[in-house]
């Protein structure tokens, strides 16, 4: 399974890119705004770390906006997947940008039947928001574990691309269930390396270190 951050700051990306645990990244203009900074500015500098796959969304609403977005968007970088709202002016724009070869991560998917239909046209991924779904008392994980059945039954290459990640049990979930990507925020991250006894553990072998002769 392959681990994205879900994050516009590059300074989250490099770190992450360096500790050697990441595959790529996701943003959406809400992190974008968060950053302060220009898009393709942003864009260009996590391209430039060497990260193969970054999600950069459209803003448009209609299908030839997202068009003359995306197309502009792919021209940036080849590691740029161009990111489209599940409307239906967004499945006519991912048709067209497939067929053209962009890779489209169709977002905002909320049901089962949305990410049938991403698939049918060609994205590449499929972005499902499990807590968003789980915010307002529906099981976003149950959605996984659909489209992830769903796409089997009819070989799509479409991936699945686990968004809206709240805390390390949606990770463990997803992996579970045989989900191709997740993405998350960095705090998320941040804890899927950590454990307290792998800290405790150290802390007591460095102290019985010091009880070995040396020299
Ligand atoms: O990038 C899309 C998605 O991961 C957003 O997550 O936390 O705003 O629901 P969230």
């Amino acid at each position: 399974m392959q681990l994205f951050l879900d994050t516009a700051s590059v300074n989250e990306i490099r770190t992450m890119w360096e500790v050697g645990i990441l595959d790529g990244v996701t943003t959406n203009p809400t992190l974008v705004a968060k950053e302060g900074r220009k898009f393709e500015e942003v864009l260009r500098e996590v391209c430039a770390l060497g990260v193969p796959s970054v999600s950069a969304e459209v803003v448009a609403t209609d299908t030839e906006g997202m068009l003359r977005e995306g197309r502009h968007l792919r021209e940036i970088h080849p590691a740029i997947y161009v990111k489209v709202p599940m409307t239906a002016p967004g499945l006519k724009a991912t048709k067209i940008l497939a067929k053209e070869g962009t890779r489209v991560n169709m977002t905002l998917v909320f049901s089962a039947n949305q990410a049938l239909l991403a698939a049918k046209v060609g994205a590449a991924y499929v972005s499902p928001f499990i807590g968003r779904l789980d915010d307002q008392g529906e099981l976003g994980m149950d959605l996984i574990r659909d489209i992830v059945q769903i796409y089997r039954n009819y070989s799509f290459a479409t991936k699945v691309l686990v968004a809206s990640v709240r805390h390390p049990v949606h990770v463990l979930e997803a992996a579970k269930i045989g989900a191709d990507i997740v993405t998350m925020p960095y705090s998320v991250m941040e804890k899927l390396v950590q454990h307290p006894l792998t800290d405790i553990g150290l802390a007591r072998f460095l102290k019985d270190w010091e009880k070995v002769p040396k020299g």
